[in-house]
């Protein structure tokens, strides 16, 4: 039998697919938690197949405790920062990963989370337990709207394609994007413009981080980045982040260099609860749930289970991650 090493409980249609298919013999961390880095090192040793999540660090330590016999590694996230794929590559693993399944319930969340910071709302519905609510005020609890505003999308890939087409009804007036290289006929459908970074910052009334965390991203917005936006513009991240200076975040937001931001994604996960950024009001900070429906994440197990079996068998992966 060939066997694997699961690192969480994971959604049960995704384990059942292992349990049945003939030949495989997994041994699973059964728990809601993390696996310790000992267990992990001590699980994977001796395995064919390895099915992790974004949370397991999966280095050269991982790989050398895995042994030769490690041929593949399924993660249960599109993300795979957390990948060494260097070391991975020169061992000949495969991997796979979960794109598209995760993409509109992705793209939904990087909506709410921006309705919710541009529109106050975890600080309105704190108003009305608190007794902050005496009447309706004119100038009580304003903020910022999406009708005839300019959008900025950093990385117009699966996730941000999916943003800009939930956000266009809104009547955003303008998009503008960023990336590695201009891509004319993704961005035709927003009739969106590709832009240097700076410019993105300087002109967008919302900017929505959708990009993958790589060495090019990493710390990409920074002083300089906030420094540039406006003082009523808001920014949101679903990507990783460290994308983020999360120093500098704080700093914009708590001398209103911008109006505000929603995360859902820090560094580190979690985030402290004495950390500096929760004792802003303009901070609307969620815990990584991007993907968090039951069908996304049944779908996601299921897939990751489907590119487990599929590279232990030598077969062409449903999403494998070529190297
Ligand atoms: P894609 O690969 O489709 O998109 C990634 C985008 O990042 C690409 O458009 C790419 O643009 C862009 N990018 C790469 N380098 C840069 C750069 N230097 N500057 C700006 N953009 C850059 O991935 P997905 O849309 O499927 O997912 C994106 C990320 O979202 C994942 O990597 C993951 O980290 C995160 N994620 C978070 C979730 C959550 O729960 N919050 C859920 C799912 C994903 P180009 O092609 O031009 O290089
Ligand atoms: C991913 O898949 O990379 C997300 O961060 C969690 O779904």
């Amino acid at each position: 039998a060939m066997a694997v090493f699961v690192t969480r409980r994971i959604p049960a249609e995704g384990l059942r697919v292992l349990s049945q298919a003939g030949g495989c013999r997994v041994q699973q961390w059964d728990s809601e938690e993390p696996v310790p880095r000992a267990e992990l090192l001590a699980g994977v040793a001796g395995k064919r197949g390895l099915l992790c999540l974004l949370s397991d660090r999966i280095d050269r330590e991982v790989l050398d405790a895995a042994g030769p016999g490690l041929k593949v590694i399924s993660t249960m996230s599109v993300g795979f920062d957390h990948l060494a794929l260097e070391e991975i590559k020169k061992r000949g693993i495969r991997v796979g990963y979960t794109p598209d399944v995760l993409t509109d319930a992705t793209a939904e969340l990087s909506v709410a989370l921006l309705l919710a910071a541009c529109r106050r709302l975890p600080e309105a519905v704190e108003q009305v337990k608190n007794g902050g609510w005496t009447t309706w005020k004119p100038l009580w609890m304003c903020g910022y709207g999406l009708s005839d505003s300019t959008v900025g999308i950093i990385g117009l890939g699966r996730i941000g394609q999916a943003v800009a087409r939930r956000l266009k009804p809104f009547g955003v007036k303008k998009f503008l994007y960023t990336g590695s290289c201009p891509k004319p006929e993704t961005a035709a459908e927003f009739e969106a413009e590709f832009v240097p970074l700076m410019r993105l910052a300087e002109e967008s009334d919302f900017v929505v981080v959708t990009c993958a965390l790589t060495p090019a991203t990493q710390g990409m917005c920074n002083r300089d980045f906030f420094g540039r936006m406006k003082k009523t513009s808001v920014f949101v991240n679903t990507s990783r982040g460290a994308v983020v200076n999360q120093e500098d975040l704080y700093d914009a937001l708590a001398h209103g260099q911008i109006a505000a931001a929603g995360l859902d994604v820090t560094t580190p996960e979690p985030l402290p609860t004495d950390h500096p950024l929760l004792s802003l009001k303009n901070c609307v900070i969620l815990p990584h749930v991007g993907s968090a429906t039951y069908a996304t994440r049944s779908t996601m197990a299921v897939l990751a289970a489907k590119n487990l079996l599929a590279g232990l068998r030598g077969e062409p992966m449903p999403h494998e991650l070529l190297l």
